[in-house]
């Protein structure tokens, strides 16, 4: 079985369907980025993976437990799902390390020392070993990203979930977040990716879903959805971004 099994998921917001019916296996090891145009459900989708939001029907298996069972432990599965939003929400009032090391005390009940050589260890993978005293305000946005990055890192997760991970950055910060999470991919952490990064998502998935109006439109390895897919709304929604690059 699938490391995480979404089958069949729906959920509106006021009665207005925002997933309709969305089904995806996800297995050890893949990378999957999600594209599509915004407010095409994509970030309802990530969030109803960890149960940030709640699906209206449909299950969620992740690690052979139904998330949508209600006598599951979510925060124990929870624990295992780590997730980079695009803000990059670290506490402000905590510096690089301790940010790295909260969930390691608090919820895994590590030892101080313990947590700080975790801490360390993640915050060296992603680059940032040099600010583990620093305050989170004092660091550039790529910066930020790659410390919330390391934070989730930390809890040593089963599944990663990126959404927008650069979207807030300046365009010269993104290049440092993005190949952060390429070195993951090496490594072979499974992730799911939101992203707008077209060149990025060409390069790194192993699967790319194409979302529209809450549904998934087209699922397929790179070559298909860039180039040979035969679906009219997967070659506008490339074609779209293929005009814009142009521009540029
Ligand atoms: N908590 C919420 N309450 C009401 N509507 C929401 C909520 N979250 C998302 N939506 C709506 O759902 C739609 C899809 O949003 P979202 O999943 O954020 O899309 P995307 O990430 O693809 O841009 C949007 O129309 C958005 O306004
Ligand atoms: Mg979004």
């Amino acid at each position: 079985m699938s490391l995480l099994s979404v089958q069949n998921v729906s959920k509106s917001y006021d009665d207005t369907p925002i997933l309709k019916n969305v089904s995806l296996d996800i297995n050890k090891g893949e990378v999957i980025t999600i594209i599509g145009q915004s407010g095409s459900g994509k970030t309802t989708l990530l969030r109803c993976l960890n149960l940030l939001a709640e699906p209206d029907s449909g299950h969620i298996y992740f690690l052979y437990d139904d998330l949508t069972d209600s006598t599951t432990d979510i925060n124990k599965m929870r624990q295992q799902m780590g997730m980079v939003f695009q803000s990059f929400n670290l506490f402000s009032n905590l510096s690089v390390i301790e940010n790295c090391m909260l969930a390691l005390t608090e919820v895994l009940k590590m030892d101080k020392k313990q947590a700080e050589e975790r801490a360390v260890k993640y915050l060296t993978k992603v680059g940032m070993q040099n600010f583990i005293h620093k305050s989170p305000h004092t660091l550039s946005g790529g910066q930020q990203q790659r410390v919330a990055i390391a934070r989730a890192l930390c809890m040593e997760p089963q599944l990663m979930l990126f959404d927008e991970p650069t979207s807030a950055l300046d365009p010269l910060l993104v290049d440092e977040v993005l190949n952060v999470i390429k070195d993951l991919a090496k490594e072979g952490m499974t992730m799911v990716i939101v992203t707008h990064e077209m060149s990025f998502a060409y390069e790194i998935s192993n699967r790319i879903i194409l979302m529209d109006e809450g549904e998934i439109v087209e699922e397929g390895s790179p070559e298909q959805i860039f180039k040979t897919s035969q679906n009219p709304k997967t070659r506008n929604f490339i074609g779209n971004f293929l005009k814009k690059q142009i521009k540029l």
